[in-house]
């Protein structure tokens, strides 16, 4: 066990590249060394000898010493490209790039499967918790009721800023994107997409089901005011943005909102850049992994280990996938098994009652109104939630009550 070689083809060396780059050099006992990089930009400065960097994709997947690919660019469409061609060529890949293997993910199992390499991205969901192996090896034969958890740092990090620091949001984005804890475009990650692409990721390693990005709905903290934070300090609750998908009778729900938690739940003390997920199955009931959810480091050594398992020759098992795929399901049938017919409890802020045409009320539990802000706690059917779904000029801020 553990005694391969690894020689490694790397396409990135950007935050979590440069990240790789550190915590392999300081790794002890791991036989695998970083061949050649393949970045983009001819007039970027690099920290390491120019002799290990090329700009042509070619020229690291046409070569036959090396037995890894890492890919970690930041261009999901051009990874599918690389992660393709080099699975195809027979080479195993490590990825953290969450938005192209939920994208993709029923050509990038088919690819796996025709071509007997692995694929593993310990590091596209949770940064640095160790969740997907957990849950694809740890609980694979644990009867799981319910994943969900904070998975995005940018929105965490905003969140507690603006609770801690009584801050409205623009004011923190701003600043969390001087500071590098926010992209300059920030809508993948404050809009939930982010979080809906680890989701996915996670329901597939917790219950086997398969879905496309546009089966899950998102909406995100985009519109959070100061007056939402005081609403939740007020009752001892707290706003975190939770990607969360549990069984419910035969089906599964899966979505990605604003939440109030409150204090009795472990996920009410993840603060800034942390990630948590909750794990809960029958036997092993609640169990909460935290951990930095992002960040050079702690994303570099979640690729680490993905590296250092495929000196064992680690190949994910899909034991859930594959038990539900020999019992006649096909992949492409996960969005039938989801449930989206059903009340839920929101808290919704508005300006004016027209933006909530477009949603099934179907009871109201308390409505606010003044000058400056109106809202209702009000139970509405999930599904008309898609109705308004990520339209950017919907400027209501909705929470899971
Ligand atoms: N940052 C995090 O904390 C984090 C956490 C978890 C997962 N991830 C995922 O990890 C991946 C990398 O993220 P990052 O934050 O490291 O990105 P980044 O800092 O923006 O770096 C991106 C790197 O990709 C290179 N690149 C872009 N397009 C390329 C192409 N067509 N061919 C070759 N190289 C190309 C860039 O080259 P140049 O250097 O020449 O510009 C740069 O080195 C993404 O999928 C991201 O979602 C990131």
């Amino acid at each position: 066990m553990g005694n391969k070689n690894i020689t490694i083809g790397l396409f990135g060396f950007g935050c979590v590249g440069q990240g790789l780059y550190d915590v392999l050099n300081h790794s002890q006992g791991l036989k695998a060394t970083i061949e050649k990089i393949c970045v983009k930009d001819k007039t970027k400065k690099r920290k390491i000898d120019a002799n290990y960097f090329t700009y042509d994709k070619e020229e690291i997947l046409k070569r036959d010493n090396l037995n890894v690919i890492v890919e970690l660019i930041d261009d999901a469409s051009e990874a599918m490209k690389i992660v393709r061609q080099a699975m195809n060529n027979g080479v195993s890949v490590v990825t953290a790039n969450k938005k192209m293997l939920a994208e993709n993910f029923k050509e990038l199992y088919e690819l796996q499967v025709k071509n007997n390499v692995a694929l593993i991205y310990e590091g596209s969901a949770g940064g640095s918790i160790p969740i997907i192996r957990n849950l694809e090896e740890y609980y694979d034969n644990e009867l799981l009721s319910s994943v969900k958890g904070i998975l995005n740092g940018t929105c965490n990090y905003i969140l507690t800023r603006m609770e801690l620091e009584n801050k409205d949001y623009s004011e923190v984005l701003k600043d969390a994107q001087a500071s590098g804890f926010a992209e300059s475009d920030p809508w993948l990650d404050v809009a939930g997409f982010d979080t809906k692409f680890k989701t996915l990721l996670l329901t597939i390693h917790a219950f086997g089901v398969v879905l496309l990005p546009d089966d899950i709905l998102n909406t995100g903290i985009q519109n959070v005011s100061y007056d939402d934070i005081l609403y939740a300090k007020q009752r001892g609750l707290r706003i975190k943005m939770l990607g969360v998908s549990f069984k419910s009778g035969d089906k599964f729900r899966v979505y990605c909102l604003p939440h109030f938690v409150d204090r009795d739940s472990e996920l009410n003390n993840v603060f800034y850049e942390y990630n948590a997920v909750e794990v809960e199955g029958a036997y092993s009931c609640k169990q909460t992994f935290v951990g930095k959810g992002a960040g050079s480091h702690p994303t570099g050594s979640a690729v680490l280990s993905d590296i250092s398992a495929l000196t064992y020759d680690y190949k994910y098992g899909y034991k859930k996938l594959r038990k539900a795929l020999n019992g006649n399901q096909k992949i492409e049938d996960g969005a039938k098994l989801i449930e989206y017919d059903f009340s839920i409890k929101l808290y919704i802020r508005f300006q004016n009652r027209e933006q909530l045409n477009d949603l099934e009320i179907l009871s109201i539990e308390e409505e606010y109104k003044s000058a400056n802000t109106n809202y209702i706690i009000a139970n509405v059917n999930f599904k008309s939630l898609f109705n308004i779904y990520n339209k950017p000029d919907n400027k209501l801020f909705i929470c899971a009550v």
